[in-house]
Parts: C-alpha cells; structure tokens; sequence
C-alpha cells in the first residue's frame, strides 16, 4: 500500500507536486496525466530521488521520507526509469546480475538463479548473452523490468514501459506487468500515456493533473470521468478508445 500525505515538491516557480494526498491499495494501480503533470516526480519521490518540500510517503506502513535511495532499495522499492538505463556493452545477463549484486543475496547461486528466473518471466530467455546495444526497444524495456524483479520486491514502479512498442509487443507487456504480483508478490505502480495499457492491467488508477490530483478510483470508472476526459482532450480519440 502507498500512501501520500500532503506531499508538495518545487523546483523553482513549479510545482510538480501541489499538496498531493492519496493512498493506492491495489495489487496494480495506474497513474495518467498529460505531460509534465508531475508522474514522474511522484515516482522521483517514492524511489528518493527527490525531496519534497513538506508532506511524507509511506509504502506498507514504512515511512520513507529522508531514507537514501539504497536504503528504499533494500526495503523492496524497485523502479524503472523513462529513459531505461541498459549498459550497451553489457550483455542481458551482466545487466540483471550487476542488480543481484547488491540484493543482498547470501550465496552466488541463489543471485544467478534469481537473474535467470527474472529474464525467463519476462520472456526474454532467448536473449540472455546478447549485449544491451543489439536488443529492441521492447527488449530494453522488458530487460528493466527483469532488473526490478531481483531481490524481494515490495512495490515495483514502471515509468512508461510501453512507450515506443508496437501493439503486439505492448500485449506481451501487459502479460508481464499483470502477473507482477503472483510472480513475486509486490504491489505495481504504472504510469503510462497508453490508457489501453493501464485499462488492460490497473484495478484503480490515480490522475494527476498540474501536481493535483483529479481523479482516483477503478479503472473503468475514472477513464469515463469527464473531468479526465477533458484533461486528455482528443488523446482518447486518437488512441482509438471509448471510454
Ligand atoms: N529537476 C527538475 N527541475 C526543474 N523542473 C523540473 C524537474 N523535474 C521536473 N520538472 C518540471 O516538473 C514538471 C513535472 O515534470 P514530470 O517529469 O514529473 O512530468 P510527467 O508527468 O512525468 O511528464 P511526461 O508525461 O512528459 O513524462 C514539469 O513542468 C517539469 O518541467
Ligand atoms: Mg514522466
């Protein structure tokens, strides 16, 4: 469970995060926003990168204001990044072991087992030795998310792993992010610009919108708001989706 209470972050004259209180209790929960409405920065916060102003955030009852991010990391916080961050001239395997590294495992064995697990679930078994330069967009991002599965994971955070996928290969995603919770128990939180994406895996789903919270509720419910809808003005339509 994540809460968030009173949280505001500014850089500046912006602020990214406005007096911001929610609590998410889904296995998966979705956050959708236009652009630079300040997902990203929630993330930022959660994973200790960046410090809010005032408020706190909590994950199943830890607090987690003022701990470094390898402190949350030990706790069971897990992210990907936007921009994936895949060594090119390392191989698939070298780029999920360098995160088992620092899991804290008590044996190498263990470590390898939990790397070969990782990239088995998200289907890229196939791809183990090539290097990070010769594996696609999709690849790149599924490898990600294999990196945040090592270890125990409390709360994995996925800042847009569909963006630049195909159809095809955004259906095999959603296939992955949906059995995050069986494979290793962790609560997920995505965010996404594909409502389809966050339709087809989110039981509820936050919108943000200027650093406010706009919506908050099932899935279904919140893409039929008109409020959303007018946030996201002809996104829907171009999308293809009726909400
Ligand atoms: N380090 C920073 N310094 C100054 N301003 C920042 C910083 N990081 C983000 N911002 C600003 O905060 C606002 C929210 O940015 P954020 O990246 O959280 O948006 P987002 O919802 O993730 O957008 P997108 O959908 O484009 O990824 C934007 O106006 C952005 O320019
Ligand atoms: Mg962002």
């Amino acid at each position: 469970m994540i809460e968030i209470n009173n949280l505001t972050v500014q850089f500046g004259g912006v602020k990214p995060i406005n007096e911001l209180t929610v609590t998410l209790k889904s296995g998966i929960s979705g956050l959708i926003g236009p652009n630079g409405a300040g997902k990203t920065t929630l993330l930022n916060v959660l994973s200790g990168f960046v410090t809010p102003t005032q408020g706190s955030v909590s994950v199943n009852g830890r607090k987690l204001t003022g701990l470094a991010p390898h402190k949350r990391a030990l706790f069971g916080l897990r992210r990907t990044f936007q921009t994936d961050q895949i060594a090119d001239d390392l191989t698939l395997w070298e780029n999920v072991e360098a995160i088992a590294d620092h899991a804290g495992f008590i044996d190498k064995d263990m470590a390898n087992h939990a790397v070969e697990q990782a990239i088995a679930y998200v289907g890229l078994r196939k791809r183990i030795h090539r290097k990070g330069s010769n594996l696609s967009t999709q690849e790149r991002h599924l490898a990600e998310i294999a990196k945040a599965l090592i270890g125990k994971p409390e709360l994995v955070m996925l800042d847009e792993p569909g963006a630049g996928m195909s159809e095809s290969e955004t259906k095999h995603l959603e296939d992955v992010i949906r059995g995050i919770p069986a494979y290793c128990g962790a609560q997920v939180f995505l965010i996404d610009h594909d409502v389809e994406l966050i339709a087809a895996c989110c039981d509820e789903t936050m919108v943000l919108d200027f650093g406010k919270l706009l919506a908050l509720g099932p899935t279904h419910e919140v893409l039929q708001n008109p409020e959303v809808q007018k946030a996201y003005l002809g996104s829907f339509e171009e999308l293809g989706v009726h909400a």
